[in-house]
């Protein structure tokens, strides 16, 4: 039987935390599919397809699939035939929407389970909007993502 994990988000755009979490999943799973939504409520920097695309070139192990999804998560792992959502906890503060969350997936879907992954130590305070503010700026986040992420952000902010 192959284990299958969903790992869902906006990525606007991956992180060094969001590779963290991945590669922590595969000691679990045989398989992590990372689904970036298409509704997010926030005006995403990063195209749908940018950021597919930019969570591909970061990734390149094959346990790893890439797709986009739109309309309710617990759908879209039933059809990738995935019995586990993949979640991370960095701090108290991510605590009550992931909470919250979980409980309404699996309301949603009983036969999916919510697996909170914490990160490594040193990216536990790291966010994609962190990134882009400090992108945004000029600032240097070559330690904080992939390189073809840095490039595609410089690219974003050149204009
Ligand atoms: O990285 P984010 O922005 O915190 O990811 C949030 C995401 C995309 C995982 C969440 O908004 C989501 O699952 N959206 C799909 C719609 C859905 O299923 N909503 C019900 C779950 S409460």
């Amino acid at each position: 039987m192959t284990r299958v994990a969903v790992y869902p988000g906006s990525f606007d755009p991956i992180t060094k935390g969001h590779e963290d979490l991945i590669q922590r999943s595969l000691g679990f799973v045989d398989k992590v599919v990372v689904a970036v939504a298409v509704n997010v409520a926030k005006q995403p920097l990063f195209s749908l397809d940018e950021r597919v695309a930019l969570i591909r070139q970061c990734v390149g192990d094959k346990r790893v699939e890439v797709q986009s999804f739109d309309g309710l998560l617990v759908e879209f792992a039933k059809k990738t035939g995935a019995t586990v959502i993949v979640r991370g906890l960095r701090a108290v503060s991510d605590f009550e929407y992931e909470f919250q969350m979980a409980l309404m997936n699996r309301n949603l879907g009983p036969e999916i389970e919510t697996v909170f992954l914490v990160p490594a130590f040193d990216l536990t305070y790291l966010s994609s909007s962190l990134v882009r503010e400090v992108a945004r700026f000029g600032g240097d986040v070559s330690a904080l993502v992939h390189p073809a992420v840095q490039q595609a952000l410089k690219r974003k902010f050149a204009k």
